[in-house]
């Protein structure tokens, strides 16, 4: 079975087009007619849904985390805490990993902050929301085991969960030193502990291979050999804040250094 990266030729929101192809046709004064009444109903029907507050004004009440990745669930559960350590850095984020929609959905929710996203597996099951932010070109998706199509700086601080855990050494060797040239104030990794999370059996079919979980030493010297630096005083910010709001992550974070 073979993983299945994203895609990047595939499309969301294709399609329609054919709605007013009618009009080319010879209309009869019988059909006018009906089309000016059909007209009518929908405006009526538009300024009733305005007067009610509209359809979704009960969406705003959602404040569950959503999706299935348990460190992109994690992040954004971390969004205050991650505000406390990063101050005025959480401008404009990169979010990299799996359920990237929710990510930035949330990302954007806050005052004075942009969000980008990057989906590294296909979206089977997308919802409108996600075709949305796709089509705006605020999520996409890609094989991160590529160079990313940005410069390097192009945002504040990249935040990425999960996707690293399916990565093999050689792969990661060139994909987190590309996360970090891309980000000009730092990186911020959530990645699974070894031994409470084991790959769900979904998880398999979809990648092709289990997510491999790996221990802090193991990611420390794994930082050291490719020259990245640990930022010691964003960690401790980060570890402050946690204990201030009561939040005990279930995902090992860690915290590096832009390039200089
Ligand atoms: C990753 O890079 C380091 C440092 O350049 C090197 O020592 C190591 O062999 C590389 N690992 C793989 C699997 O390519
Ligand atoms: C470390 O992180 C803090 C945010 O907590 C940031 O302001 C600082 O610039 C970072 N240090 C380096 C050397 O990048």
């Amino acid at each position: 079975m073979s993983r299945r990266p994203g895609n990047p030729s595939r499309r969301f929101g294709d399609g329609g087009g054919g709605l007013f192809s009618t009009s080319k046709s010879r209309s009869s004064p019988i059909l006018s007619v009906g089309l000016l009444v059909v007209g009518g109903l929908f405006i009526v029907a538009y300024l009733y849904k305005g007067g009610s507050g509209g359809f979704g004004s009960g969406l705003n009440s959602v404040s569950r985390v959503e999706g299935d990745y348990l460190c992109s669930g994690e992040v954004q559960q971390a969004i205050p805490i991650l505000q406390k350590a990063y101050g005025d850095s959480m401008h404009k984020v990169l979010h990299v990993g799996p359920d990237t929609c929710y990510v930035v959905s949330k990302l954007l929710k806050q005052e004075e902050t942009e969000a980008w996203g990057i989906e590294p597996y296909d979206i089977e099951d997308a919802d409108n929301n996600c075709k949305t932010l796709i089509r705006r070109g605020s999520v996409r998706v890609a094989d991160i085991k590529f160079p990313l199509p940005y410069r390097p700086k192009s945002f504040s601080v990249v935040i990425v969960s999960d996707a690293l855990d399916y990565l093999s050494p050689k792969y990661l060797n060139k994909t987190l030193p590309d996360l970090v040239r891309v980000s000009s104030d730092g990186i911020v990794i959530f990645s699974g502990f070894p031994t409470t999370q084991k790959a769900k059996t979904a998880d398999v079919s979809k990648f092709g291979r289990a997510a491999k979980m790996r221990s802090s030493s193991w990611w420390t010297k794994f930082f050291l050999q490719i020259n990245l630096e640990e930022n010691e005083s964003a960690s401790k910010k980060f570890e402050q804040a946690s204990t201030a709001g009561s939040y005990v992550p279930k995902c090992q974070i860690f915290h590096l250094k832009p390039l200089h």
